[in-house]
């Protein structure tokens, strides 16, 4: 058996044991009740993280999901107000502009979380936009965009607010139909600690309006047939169900019910801490800088000037077994990722922190002691 690594990057996550058996069980048809039993079950677990009623699940990464949210929600060639404060929200930007959909981009500084106002103005400017599309967890620069300010900013405006969580579901609320949220996409490979494979998708009452009317051309993705298929008294998929992927998901899903919804919250948001504390106290500094809500599950870290950091996440992958994530787009060179999402505990966030401070002060990165870092975070988790 290959050596488990610690995989401290934003995604894919470590996948433990339980899941990753879950999905190796013998083959069962997709459509026999036995199977169907299992996908109603992480349909239900899945509506408690999404926080509505609908929740699909098909064969995807968590782009494909995101795909078939805008896919859905707009008419042919219709107008959609992008954030694109991060490299997703670029992506986000990328994939309606190739579905054939007018895109109005906006917030283009990837140092400021988005700004409801300033899209409730530019909404209120141009009635022919249809949506919004957002990213919730910005896995690039780690901030978190709030989700019921903007609900709230699109909805007082008539609109559709459609939001990549791929990063966030399973390490912070959604609460889709509290927060004004009509229609979300994610995918198993992160908070949710399950094997890539498999997209999810949310659609709140507003949602399926819109879904409902769109003329818009779709196949696999359509979201209408895939409801259809999920509203069975034996819930099933429209074509074959990964099923394999679907029991590790089902394992996952268990697991997090386990430990408690809220409990998970909560320890995401104690990992996401502890890794802030410990890297400030290697000499680091958070990217971006400034003061408002970070993602609970990824920290994005700015390097010291002129560093080099593909050098540092190969040596910290070859001596401690820890994979760290690089930066993206253009802060790619200029930054790198600790993902503390899924099942990461205190021991992992502590491990990866002595890991960097060594390699740090091996290479004259800073004059803190290799393990300060660690330390830090270690009597943080110690506090009562
Ligand atoms: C916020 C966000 N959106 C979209 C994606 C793309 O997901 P996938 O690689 O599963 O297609 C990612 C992956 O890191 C992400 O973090």
């Amino acid at each position: 058996m290959p050596q488990h690594k610690l995989l401290m990057c934003p995604g894919p996550t470590i996948v433990p044991d339980r899941v990753l058996q879950a999905g190796a069980e013998p083959m069962v048809y997709h459509r026999s009740e036995e199977f169907s039993q299992v996908l109603k079950e992480v349909l239900d677990h899945l509506r408690v993280l999404f926080g509505t009623h609908d929740v699909l699940v098909m064969a995807s990464s968590g782009r494909g999901a995101v795909e078939a949210a805008l896919a859905n929600s707009l008419t042919p060639g219709g107008r959609v107000l992008v954030v694109v404060n991060g490299f997703f929200g670029e992506m986000m930007a990328g994939i309606a502009r190739d579905l054939g959909f007018d895109v109005v981009r906006t917030q283009e500084d990837w140092t400021r979380p988005a700004d409801p106002q300033a899209v409730a103005d530019v909404l209120a400017g141009d009635p022919s936009i249809e949506a919004v599309g957002m990213v919730h967890s910005e896995t690039s620069t780690s901030v978190l965009n709030d989700l019921a300010s903007m609900g709230q900013a699109v909805r007082g405006q008539g609109r559709l607010l459609v939001v990549d969580a791929v990063s966030s579901l399973g390490g912070a609320p959604i609460d889709m139909d509290r927060n004004l949220v009509d229609v979300v996409g994610s995918a198993s490979q992160k908070g949710l600690f399950s094997p890539p494979g498999i997209g999810v998708v949310g659609v709140g009452a507003k949602g399926w309006e819109r879904i409902n009317l769109s003329t818009n051309r779709r196949h696999y993705f359509d979201l209408r047939k895939m409801k259809e298929a999920a509203d069975r008294p034996t819930p099933q998929t429209p074509s074959t169900t990964p099923v394999s992927l679907v029991k590790s998901l089902h394992a996952a899903l268990q697991m997090i019910n386990e430990e408690t919804v809220a409990g998970a919250y909560r320890r995401h948001e104690r990992m996401a801490q502890a890794t802030r504390l410990g890297v400030k106290a290697l000499g680091l500094s958070l990217y971006p800088a400034g003061d408002f809500r970070r993602s609970p599950t990824v920290t994005t870290v700015a390097l010291p000037e002129g560093r080099d950091p593909s050098h540092m996440l190969k040596w910290v992958e070859k001596n401690y077994g820890i994979v760290l994530g690089n930066g993206l787009g253009k802060i790619g060179k200029t930054t790198f990722r600790v993902g503390h999402m899924g099942v990461v505990q205190p021991e992992n966030v502590v491990q990866a922190l002595g890991a960097l401070g060594d390699y740090m002060v091996q290479n004259g990165w800073t004059t803190a002691p290799a393990d300060a870092g660690a330390k830090v975070a270690q009597e943080y988790f110690d506090r009562p």
